[in-house]
Order: C-alpha cells, then sequence, then structure tokens
C-alpha cells in the first residue's frame, strides 16, 4: 500500500525542514521499508505472553511485565490496552504468560491521544447537544449537512459510530495539547512553541466539533462528550525526557500518522461535508507533527544525550510494532465499502494498515535522516551522540 504521494512528501519535506534542513531533501528520494517478519503472538482471554529465551533468567515480575507489554504493543499493534498485571509469571514455551486485566481499545487509534498512567483516556459520548457541534456549518442534527440519500439504516449507524470514535479522541487530543502546553511552560521551552501548542488546541477543538457533527448528522440526532475522566489531576512533566518521549510518541508518530490517514481518507470521500472536513483536519495535523518534530528537535537540543536516547527508544519502539500481527478491525458489509469510504470510513484492512504504512514510509524515514533511529540491520536503534 502507497499513501497519496503528493501528500507524504511533502509532509516528510515540512518535518524535516522543521527538525533539520540538511536533510530534508535526501529524504524526499528515500525508498520506503522496514520491519520484521511478524512474530507469534498468543492472545488467549486474559492470558498474554511475551517471548522470553531461558538464557535471561527469570521471567519478570508484575511491574515489569507491565512495561515490557507496553513495550511490545506501543502503537497500533494490539487493540487492546493492558492496563495491569494480575498473575506472577508462569513459564511456556519459551514465553512468559500473565494473567493481565486488559482494556479494547481503539486498534489504529491516531492523532494526539491524552494519556495517564499509561493509559489513553476519551470522554464517553453523551445523547445531547454539550456545546461540541459545528454550529453553522450546515443545517444538520449536528450542523455538518452530509448527503444521507443513498446511504441504508446499517450504513448511517457504521459510519456515526466511526466518526464518533474520531469526535472522542479529537476531544480528548484538546487536552492533550493544553498538558502540553504547560509541559513547555515548566521546561522553560520558547515562545514560538508555546503559542503554537495553544493553537494546536484549538485546532482540535474544531477537529472535536466536526467530527461530532458528522457524527451527530449520520445518527440523526446530537451527541456529544460527557466530561474528560481526570482522576486524580493531571502531572506536568518533570524534565525534558519526558516532555521529549511524549512528543515523539504522541506527535512524531501519532500525529503524523493523523495527517497522512486524514488525508487518505479525503482522497477517498466524495462527500463535500466529509471532503471539507477531512482536508482542514488533514492540513492541520500536518503543522501539530511539524510541531512535534520541532518540539523533539528543541528538547534534544537542550537536553543532550540523554533526550536524544529516550526519542530514539520511542521510534525503535514504533519500529517493532510494524514486525508484530496488526490487530482486528471490522470489514464492513460485503459490498458496502465503496458507500463508507465515499463518507470518510475506511475498512478494516486499510484501518489495520494505513497507520503501519505511514510509519514505515514517512514516520521512520525521518527518524533515520534525522540519527534518531536507523534499523537493526545498519546496526540498531540508538544511532551514535555524533550522528545527532
Ligand atoms: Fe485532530
Ligand atoms: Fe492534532
Amino acid at each position: 500500500m502507497l499513501l497519496d504521494r503528493s501528500f507524504r512528501r511533502t509532509l516528510i519535506a515540512r518535518l524535516l525542514l522543521s527538525a533539520g534542513p540538511s536533510t530534508a531533501a535526501a529524504l524526499l528520494v528515500a525508498a520506503p521499508g522496514c520491519g520484521g517478519e511478524p512474530e507469534a503472538a498468543e492472545a488467549a482471554a486474559d492470558i498474554r505472553c511475551f517471548e522470553w529465551f531461558d538464557e535471561l533468567g527469570a521471567c519478570l515480575s508484575r511491574e515489569q511485565a507491565l512495561d515490557e507489554f507496553h513495550t511490545i504493543y506501543p502503537f497500533c499493534s494490539s487493540g487492546e490496552t493492558i492496563v495491569s498485571v494480575a498473575s506472577d509469571a508462569t513459564r511456556r514455551d519459551g514465553a512468559c504468560c500473565y494473567e493481565v486485566i486488559a482494556e479494547d481499545d481503539d486498534p489504529c487509534a491516531v492523532g494526539r491521544p491524552f494519556t495517564l498512567e499509561g493509559h489513553r483516556r476519551t470522554a464517553v459520548p453523551r445523547a445531547a447537544d454539550s456545546g461540541w457541534l459545528a454550529h453553522g456549518k450546515g443545517t444538520g442534527p449536528g450542523g455538518m449537512r452530509p448527503s444521507l440519500a443513498e446511504l441504508t439504516d446499517e450504513e448511517r449507524e457504521t459510519l456515526a459510530e466511526g466518526w464518533l470514535r474520531s469526535a472522542l479522541g479529537e476531544h480528548a487530543s484538546v487536552a492533550s495539547f493544553a498538558r502540553f502546553a504547560l509541559d513547555l511552560m515548566a521546561l522553560g521551552a520558547p515562545s514560538s512553541l508555546v503559542e503554537a501548542a495553544h493553537i494546536a488546541a484549538l485546532d482540535e477543538v474544531g477537529h472535536a466539533r466536526l467530527c461530532f457533527s458528522l457524527a451527530s448528522a449520520y445518527r440523526g440526532e446530537p451527541v456529544g462528550p460527557a466530561a474528560l475522566p481526570m482522576p486524580g489531576g493531571v502531572p506536568v512533566a518533570a524534565h525534558l525526557v519526558a516532555l521529549a518521549r511524549a512528543a515523539a510518541e504522541e506527535g512524531c508518530v501519532g500525529e503524523t500518522v493523523a495527517a497522512l490517514m486524514a488525508a487518505e481518507q479525503r482522497a477517498r470521500a466524495e462527500d463535500p461535508a466529509v471532503r471539507e472536513a477531512l482536508g482542514a483536519i488533514a492540513d492541520d495535523e500536518a503543522r501539530h507533527a511539524e510541531l512535534a518534530w520541532l518540539t523533539v528537535a528543541w528538547a534534544i537540543g537542550a537536553g543532550g544525550e540523554p533526550v536524544r536516547r529516550a526519542v530514539a527508544e520511542v521510534f525503535e519502539a514504533a519500529a517493532l510494532s510494524l514486525g508484530r500481527p496488526p490487530p482486528a478491525a471490522a470489514e464492513p458489509p460485503r459490498g458496502r465499502a465503496a458507500a463508507l469510504a465515499a463518507h470518510g470510513h475506511l475498512g478494516g484492512a486499510e484501518l489495520r494498515e494505513l497507520p503501519r504504512t505511514a510509519l514505515a514510509q514517512v514516520v521512520l524515514p525521518c527518524a533515520r535522516a534525522l540519527g534518531l533511529w536507523r534499523p537493526a540491520a545498519a546496526g540498531g536503534a540508538v544511532a551514535p551522540a555524533a550522528s545527532a
């Protein structure tokens, strides 16, 4: 699968020019390609395992295993979040297995997530106009007015669910950028980054409104978010390593993928209201991705080798996720894929593969050009400090 060539090339150039102008030209002709052979992963109910060689000694503790699970399934690879490890390990055929508590997650959630204690948070939906609709953009129940005439009830329901899932993710991104702005302030970032973070938060408000409006239109009644759960408050990043790691995970990976996903959805969409919404979202997400790469460059400049190494680990984890089996994702009803794509909804296979393709064709080549990642065949994830 190849992403839209023009959008991909332009985005790579923008990302690299924001982080390191000298590498941009070289990357524009870089060939995509990374990842390894898929590895077997056991997915029995509530038991999860990872490969563990006898030479490594005893299995990890529960706490260490939780970190390991989060490293193994960092991005678009499992369809679930492992919240806690509930048992000590048992050995099985070269693996350590644990009872875990897992929650369903959007298998290919993209965009900037709002994460607390390692767990993505989104609001639950409310069947009401809670002030998150794009009034003034059309006259449907949610403000936007996609054409519903050719759609079956089942298709409308599928579209409503898909746009609602996007809306809740965009809504959470508002909080993510609000916290990011505080992180930047707490760590002495320049005003340009702080300003861009606030602008991005406002962009996400707009995205959430568009998506809630489309969901409401397909549903035939208003739907919005309840309060976003933040039990125990929201910590601010205490050091540059934490800020850079989050920027790399949520921005360099999440927002770069989000921009490419939205561009691809728009390219496939035919409904004018949907195309308008996705066009605006793709442009904004590309700027958010730039902000993330710029932030990482600033943090490495300010914090040096420990920061660079933390960022490199993020890209290595992303690369490893490409070698894992893709998550399950529902296929659209038989013969309905084109109708749903015309309204911005991509099928299971595309939903699984697009983020992975974006990683392989844009994120990792950019990281490699900036000296922040290199394939295992070229010596591993963390390049020597001199090349940063
Ligand atoms: Fe967004
Ligand atoms: Fe964004």
